[in-house]
């Protein structure tokens, strides 16, 4: 069996939860592989609403099993949070979800590091989410982290030496660090953790797979954050692309099926860093407060703008997208015309390949102009319905993109997906 991977394709918060939980049926194992508590992934059906950081978006629908990866760096005190209100609200979390021995953890003073970086950044920074993912990515490159596996051998020692580093850092960048109340909630929350089944995810996977079960990977953040091929250093401290899925949860290249790639049809953006076609106008106000374009984990205001071809085109190549997903459709139903940038200029000169930098100053997005569908289509429930200028945005996007767009989404709530035949 093959495992296939559904990522953003942006920078982040393009819809991933949502649609995770509505092709769950279609598998018997969800799992994350990278990113942490950063995340916010939004699920909405029944009238109700949740927001999972870091548990898969999974857990909903007929008791697949759910896997956090190797890849994931996790909050023990957020994890218990989010598992402790879900068991409330009547999921059964302990009999789905499996955790690698692999994971890195994310101690107090990872948070307090994140903090003092941004903070010596001063105008640099980075706007992150304050959640300890890069001290904690930092830690486990120069081999110094800690693993849930090491929970279970000698704990005490690893975590106050690895404590300890952490505040002489801090001491030296002129911090007083105070977590004393903090530490022992995460060491409560290190013995919650232990009721979990705390597996060698990455046998588990193949053995799943051996038996014939399908998988699917939901990726957190999105293309434009990749550590790699995002724009650094304005990004997360992850590999939030395909390949991540690899070495997140220990799957091999050959393995990997479709590529599911998530967008909006408009493109969002939370922190700081560039983004060539960001609106400061009333367009881009608008956006905001049709999409309700606040951060689901920081509250913060998103940064809105017109859909980048020439980023997606970008993100499409390096995840190797089999199927594009298209999210948020809805937020545009008024407008009377849409734009999408299929080009840059850059000192004069029409670039389609997206470069090294893209920082404003340099950079003039090149537009094309669409005419609005002007309908209202949150209540449709097949493609048939879809307006004439709705169908040719999109024939024009998949042309663009020489991708198929199988998946599109009208509204928050599960039942507003239409699957395109
Ligand atoms: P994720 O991080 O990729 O899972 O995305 P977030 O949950 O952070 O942000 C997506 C937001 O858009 C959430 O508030 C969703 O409920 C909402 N959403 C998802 N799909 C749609 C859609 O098609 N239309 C509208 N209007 N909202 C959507
Ligand atoms: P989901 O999975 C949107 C952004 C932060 C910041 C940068 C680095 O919900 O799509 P970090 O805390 O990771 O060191 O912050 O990355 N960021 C996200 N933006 N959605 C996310 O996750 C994000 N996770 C991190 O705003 O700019
Ligand atoms: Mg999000």
């Amino acid at each position: 069996m093959k495992v296939d991977v559904l990522l953003g394709l942006q920078w982040g918060d393009e819809g991933k939860g949502k649609v995770v939980d509505v092709l769950t049926p279609r598998y018997d194992v969800v799992a994350r592989f990278q990113g942490g508590p950063n995340a916010g992934h939004t699920l909405e059906f029944e009238g109700k609403k949740y927001v999972l950081r870091s548990i898969p978006s999974g857990i909903f629908q007929h008791g697949q099993t759910n896997i956090i990866g190797n890849g994931v760096v996790l909050d023990p005190v957020l994890f218990k949070e989010e598992a402790e209100a879900l068991e409330k609200s009547g999921v059964q979390l302990k009999n789905i979800l499996k955790l690698s021995k692999k994971i890195h953890l994310i101690m107090p003073t990872h948070r307090l590091l994140d903090a003092a970086n941004e903070k010596a950044k001063g105008g640099a920074k980075i706007g992150t989410t304050g959640k300890g993912i890069g001290p904690t990515y930092t830690d486990k490159i120069s081999r110094n982290g800690l693993r849930l596996g090491d929970t279970f051998h000698n704990f005490d020692a690893k975590y106050a030496a690895a404590r300890d580093r952490h505040v002489a850092i801090l001491k030296s960048m002129g911090e007083e660090p105070e977590f004393a109340e903090l530490e022992q909630k995460w060491l409560d929350a290190i013995e919650y953790i232990k009721g979990y089944d705390i597996v060698d995810s990455e046998h588990l996977v193949n053995r799943l797979l051996k038996e014939g079960k399908s998988v699917l990977c939901e990726g957190a953040q999105g293309t434009l954050l990749d550590v790699d091929f995002g724009s650094y250093p304005f990004v997360t401290s992850s590999n939030t692309i395909c390949s991540g899925a690899c070495s997140g949860l220990g799957v091999a290249p050959n393995k990997i099926g479709e590529v599911f790639g998530i967008f909006k049809a408009y493109c969002t953006r939370v922190g700081a860093g560039p983004f060539p076609t960001e609106l400061f106008d009333e367009t881009g106000k608008l956006i905001r407060d049709l999409g309700h374009e606040y951060g689901a984990v920081t509250g913060r205001e998103r940064r809105c703008g017109w859909i980048d071809l020439v980023a997606l085109k970008y993100a499409i190549m390096i995840n190797g997208v089999t199927q594009l997903i298209m999210m948020k459709s809805d937020v545009l139903d008024g407008f009377d015309e849409i734009k999408a940038c299929v080009a840059y200029e850059i000192n004069g000169e029409r670039v389609e390949e997206f470069p090294f930098s893209i920082e404003e100053d340099e950079i003039k997005p090149v537009y094309v102009t669409l005419p609005g569908w002007k309908t209202d289509m949150t209540a449709f429930r097949s493609e048939d319905q879809f307006p004439k200028e709705f169908k040719d945005y999109i024939a024009f996007l998949e042309k663009e993109l020489e991708t198929p767009i199988t998946i599109v989404s009208i509204g928050p709530d599960r039942e507003q997906t239409i699957i395109r035949k």
